[in-house]
């Protein structure tokens, strides 16, 4: 498929290394970027959304380029997202940002922006190879999830061989644990799951799980879910396995309500509250995606395709169209000594 689409751009006479513009058009003093947001009030995608906005700032002052960032939020409906991508093609913009509502339904925005010939960066939904190879002016940004979720296990892996004591609560030999999950059809929702556990298997810690469920990334549903498990399971739970802050958030939450202390709880994301948690000794840790290197990809890669130039070398795209933003674990430890609001 790769091969056929490498083809394509070179039977077009596209350079492989350049995110060519429309053609024959005269060099750009301004460019618009239109920007959908699966939903504007989920809290890692507004994280994203605030360091675009300085990356954007910096990129015009840098090349002296004006930069419009048309932001709209599709509130969770794909047929809003629809009508989003439609009217940033009619006011012209340059190149879409799209972070799509239904991973798996892409489709009517890839022939839209074909159609209009605009390039589009989606980013942190990743929508299904078949319909990425459709167009080779097609990208994704986001984080590996496989990777994330090593991460996030190795965080209790290696508190486990340090301080067993620390995990095992009750020191019977076994970590109970209850796991909250992301939206069931997100790419990172399944492979996080999977990985974290294995991770934890992998390392040696003898878990056992005592319920989980969805909460769809949202921190009121898995304070729910948690306040139910507590009351089910009283004094059982030594460890929430969380596949986004917001729900460890959540769940930190109802063990308040609570009084539940104690129990381990990790997270993915870095996000600012993520990270006040991780300060206030209320999260054992997470994995941060480095939001500046995000935003600066989106920014950039954007950019190149909007102005017809080459792809930035800062930013190395997986088989010309994907690129996977670096992650790294926080704790305590390695954080006390930084500027979390900075990240
Ligand atoms: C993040 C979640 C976020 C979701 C939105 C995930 O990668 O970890 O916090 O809610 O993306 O699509």
């Amino acid at each position: 498929m790769r091969g056929r689409k490498i083809l394509l751009a070179a039977a077009a006479c596209i350079a492989l290394t350049g995110c060519q513009g429309r053609t024959g058009e005269e060099e750009k003093s301004s460019i618009r970027i239109g920007i959908s947001l699966y939903r504007g009030d989920d809290t890692f995608i507004n994280n994203i959304r605030w360091e675009l906005e300085e990356k954007a700032k910096e990129y015009e002052r840098r090349r002296g380029i004006k930069v419009t960032l048309d932001i709209q939020d599709a509130k969770g409906s794909q047929s809003t997202q629809n009508n989003q991508v439609e009217r940033f093609v009619s006011l012209g913009c340059d190149v879409l940002c799209i972070n799509p509502v239904d991973r798996m339904d892409a489709s009517l925005i890839i022939d839209r922006a074909m159609t209009a010939g605009v390039p589009v960066v989606f980013f942190n939904r990743q929508p299904v190879e078949e319909d990425m190879n459709r167009w080779d002016r097609l990208y994704y940004i986001g984080v590996d999830a496989r990777e994330t979720a090593v991460l996030q296990g190795k965080i209790v892996v290696d508190l486990y061989q340090n301080r067993p004591e620390a995990v095992d609560l009750d020191g019977d030999g076994v970590v109970s644990y209850v796991l909250l999950e992301g939206e069931s059809s997100h790419q990172d929702s399944l492979i996080r799951t999977e990985w974290s556990i294995q991770t934890l298997k992998d390392g040696g810690v003898p878990i056992e799980k005592i319920t989980g469920g969805i909460a769809n990334w949202e921190r009121s549903q898995a304070s729910a879910l948690t306040e139910q498990w507590l009351s089910e399971y009283p004094d059982t739970i030594e460890l929430v396995v969380s596949n986004n802050d917001d729900m460890a958030l959540g769940a930190i939450d109802a063990m308040d309500r609570a009084g539940a202390e104690g129990i381990n709880v990790v997270g993915i994301d870095g996000t600012i509250p993520g990270l006040e948690a991780l300060e206030n000794k209320k999260l054992l840790g997470t994995v941060s995606a480095n939001k500046e290197n995000y935003a600066g990809a989106m920014m950039e890669l954007a950019a190149a395709c909007a102005l017809g130039e080459d792809l930035p070398a800062a930013y190395p795209l997986t088989d010309g169209t994907y690129y996977w933003v670096p992650q790294e674990i926080l704790t305590l430890d390695q954080g006390e000594s930084r500027d979390f609001k900075e990240n």
